[in-house]
């Protein structure tokens, strides 16, 4: 059997990209897949490793808010604000590249995705390495983000050099995405940080801009992204113990998403509990998929959130694992 490729050795880890190898490594938001930014066939590989379109960009993460002059240009003073006061933070800029951004990175596009990440086996591979890490979430293409070690080994196996295990991702779900390339802050991705925030940081309404790829470049819509492999339902609460007993009866295996108490009558469908606050449901939401992918089940009922802000990004992932499999 081949060694685990999982460490704690950040300076092995460095040393790795800087020999134009991939590294997964952890954010507070989720696990990325990273490669030396300035490296043209180390971020090759990253795309081959993902099985994702070549046209897609990839965020560049670095050290620390003053680097951004060095990837992007004509940065405007909003941009510059969100940047002090959000990193290390969940955000990620989208602004004009500097011209010697690889095309590769930026997916052909004037614009480069900068974020400065927060974890501090990130910060310390950053310091360590010394440049900018472009790096994608460590999931294969459109499959939900990997927020523990063990799901990369498991995904994406050996084609990863090393994995820095840093745990759990506190956080869970991905960086809020605002774009200045328009010349106003869009929010492109909703994300751990919450629009209201960003409001108030700037003083007035930030539109977002559906479509997480609506200003990229692709073929076609991905609205199934963050997806599950089990065919999923997103149930309304009142309606999701009445509906996982119709499955029950009708003899199907049923694995459920929630965060009520589940009846007696439920019980031989795989219950996944999970905690009933906002920041507690997105660190455990895509463990939670994947665990009931593991289940091998016919269907997947996930109780809806409430329809609040705190619950936004969570309610667009959840509505995305679920295109295209309801009924
Ligand atoms: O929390 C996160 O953002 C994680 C961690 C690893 O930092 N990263 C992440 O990367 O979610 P990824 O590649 O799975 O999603 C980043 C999104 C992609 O949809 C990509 O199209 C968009 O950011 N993006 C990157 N650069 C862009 C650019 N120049 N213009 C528009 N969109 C961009
Ligand atoms: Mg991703």
């Amino acid at each position: 059997m081949a060694a685990s490729r999982l460490t704690r050795d950040v300076k092995l880890a460095a040393e790795r990209l800087r020999a134009g190898g991939v590294v997964a490594f952890p954010t507070e938001t989720v696990y990325g897949l990273g490669a030396d930014a300035m490296n043209v066939a180390a971020v090759q590989r990253v795309f081959a490793i993902k099985g994702r379109p070549a046209d897609h960009p990839l965020i560049v993460h670095v050290h620390d808010a003053g680097e951004i002059d060095r990837w992007a240009r004509e940065i405007p003073a909003e941009a510059r604000t969100l940047a002090a006061r959000c990193w290390p933070g969940p955000l990620t800029l989208i602004l004009k590249r500097q011209p010697r951004v690889p095309d590769v990175v930026t997916g052909g596009q004037d614009s480069v995705g900068l974020r400065v990440p927060a974890h501090p086996l990130a910060r310390e591979l950053l310091a360590a390495f010394g440049g900018g890490l472009a790096a994608p979430s460590a999931n294969r293409y459109g499959r939900v983000s990997a927020t523990r070690a063990a799901h990369i080994e498991s995904e994406l196996g050996e084609a990863v050099d090393l994995i820095l295990d840093g745990g759990d991702c506190p956080v869970g779900i991905e960086s809020t995405i605002v774009s200045f390339v328009n010349g106003r802050a869009e929010i492109l991705r909703l994300g751990s940080l919450a629009p209201s925030t960003i409001e108030q940081i700037l003083g007035h309404a930030v539109p977002v801009i559906a479509g997480e790829h609506a200003s990229v470049r692709v073929s076609g819509r991905h609205a199934a992204h963050y997806a599950p492999a089990t065919p999923a339902e997103l149930v309304p609460a009142e309606a999701l113990w009445p509906a996982v007993r119709h499955e029950l009866d009708a003899g199907r295996r049923v694995a459920v998403l929630h965060t009520s108490v589940a009846p007696e009558a439920a019980r031989a469908a795989t219950l996944i509990r999970l905690p009933a606050d906002a920041a507690g449901y997105g660190q455990a939401l895509y463990t939670s998929l994947r665990l009931a992918d593991d289940a091998r089940v016919d269907r997947l009922l996930i109780e809806a959130p409430p329809a609040t802000d705190a619950w936004l990004a969570i309610r667009d992932r959840l509505a995305r694992a679920t295109v295209g499999s309801g009924g």
